[in-house]
């Protein structure tokens, strides 16, 4: 059995320990929760790195590439563990770490640059989803929205191209006629440039999450129990959305009335099976490496839609990935040792060739 092999089934420490250099965007000393949370990602991903016996070193990363070069160079790793979200606050950036590190030639863990840039601009990421027929909502940019009502029904969400983590995304956010729209859409182009931003149909219904982590397989990633986030005692009107309260004001009515649940009813199965199919084809379809989650909604008709497909998922301690990993019986150091031991097998030049 391979040292890698013997990794992933858990038998043994990796021998020789590793060298892995953290990577991420640094926050901005004043960041908001979502921005912060890179550190407390940082901080748990480089405990089971120790544990698991690496040597870890963080590099955080801004936009002075030449300097994370060097520090890269310095530090000479064996692999990076890529945590970077955003670089400076900008999520439309998030790809220039994972360039930096093709450029330099150093592998590093999760999903490939191509991957992360096409995933994190929604738009495109629609545009690829609904070019082989899977399901995503329909849209149409801000600025289109602003000048004639959506060509497809109402209510609609006005969401962010880039920004990640429900980034701006407040109750006004879903409106039912073309005046509330107009002004979210005035409201929101004051704090992102208009063109970062873009109307969606709103799909009323259930939010499920799926989270994968890779197999010895690259093409068939193990998946962890599907997650439900359930909208508890919403008064009428107020939009069921997880929007940036509810991720991330602790103790506000949102953040406590959308819990996350697993114990999804057995009649849900045909459901669930779908959602891990669409998924799958997701995970294939984007090349995606080591983890990811898909973010889905159910119309009430019981049909899914693909909201987002996240590469690189937040694996905080307290993040959806971590909680359904936890659900499967995997610890932190479980997920981590599999990341990186799906780094370490390389990218597979015949995935990148010939049709989806
Ligand atoms: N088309 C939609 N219909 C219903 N709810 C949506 C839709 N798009 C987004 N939402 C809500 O907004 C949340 C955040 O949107 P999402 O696309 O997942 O972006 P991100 O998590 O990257 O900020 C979702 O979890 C969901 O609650
Ligand atoms: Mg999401």
């Amino acid at each position: 059995m391979s040292d890698e092999r013997a990794v992933l089934k858990g038998t043994a420490l990796p021998s020789p320990a590793l060298t892995v250099a953290i990577l991420y965007g640094r926050p901005d000393p004043a960041a908001s929760a979502d921005e912060a949370d890179t550190v407390t990602q940082v901080n748990a991903v480089r405990q089971a790195l120790l544990c698991l016996g690496h040597r870890a070193v963080d590099v955080p990363v801004t936009l002075d590439l030449a300097a994370a070069a060097a520090a890269l160079r310095a530090v000479r790793p064996d692999l990076v563990f890529n945590l970077s979200e955003s670089l400076e606050g900008k999520g439309c950036l998030i790809h220039l770490a994972p360039s930096l590190l093709d450029g330099l030639g150093i592998p590093y863990t999760g999903a490939p640059a191509e991957a992360i840039l096409l995933t994190s601009q929604k738009i495109w990421a629609k545009r690829i989803l609904a070019g082989v027929g899977l399901p995503t909502p329909p849209w149409v940019s801000a600025a289109r929205a602003l000048g004639s009502p959506p060509p497809f029904p109402g209510p609609w969400i006005v969401k962010s191209v880039w920004e990640h983590a429900s980034v701006g995304m407040e109750d006004t956010a879903v409106a039912s006629d073309a005046a509330a729209l107009s002004a979210e859409i005035r409201r929101r182009s004051g704090r992102e440039p208009l063109d970062h931003l873009f109307v969606e149909g709103f799909v009323d219904g259930r939010e499920l999450n799926l989270s994968f982590l890779a197999t010895d397989d690259p093409e068939a990633p193990q998946g962890m129990p599907p997650a439900e986030m359930l909208f508890l005692g919403f008064p009428e009107g107020k939009p069921r959305i997880v929007g940036w309260r509810a991720k991330w004001a602790e103790g506000s009515f949102e953040y406590v009335a959308t819990p996350r649940r697993f114990d999804i009813p057995a009649a849900d199965a045909p459901l669930l099976a779908a959602l891990d199919g669409l998924s799958r084809e997701c995970w294939r379809l984007f090349d995606l490496r080591g983890y990811a989650r898909v973010d889905f909604r159910v119309d009430p008709a019981g049909r899914p839609w693909i909201l987002e497909v996240n590469a690189n998922p937040c694996i905080s301690p307290d993040a959806g990935f971590m909680a359904a990993a936890g659900r499967a019986g995997l610890t932190a150091g479980d997920v981590v040792r599999r990341i990186v031991a799906d780094a370490l097998r390389g990218r597979p030049a015949a995935r990148k060739e010939g049709s989806p």
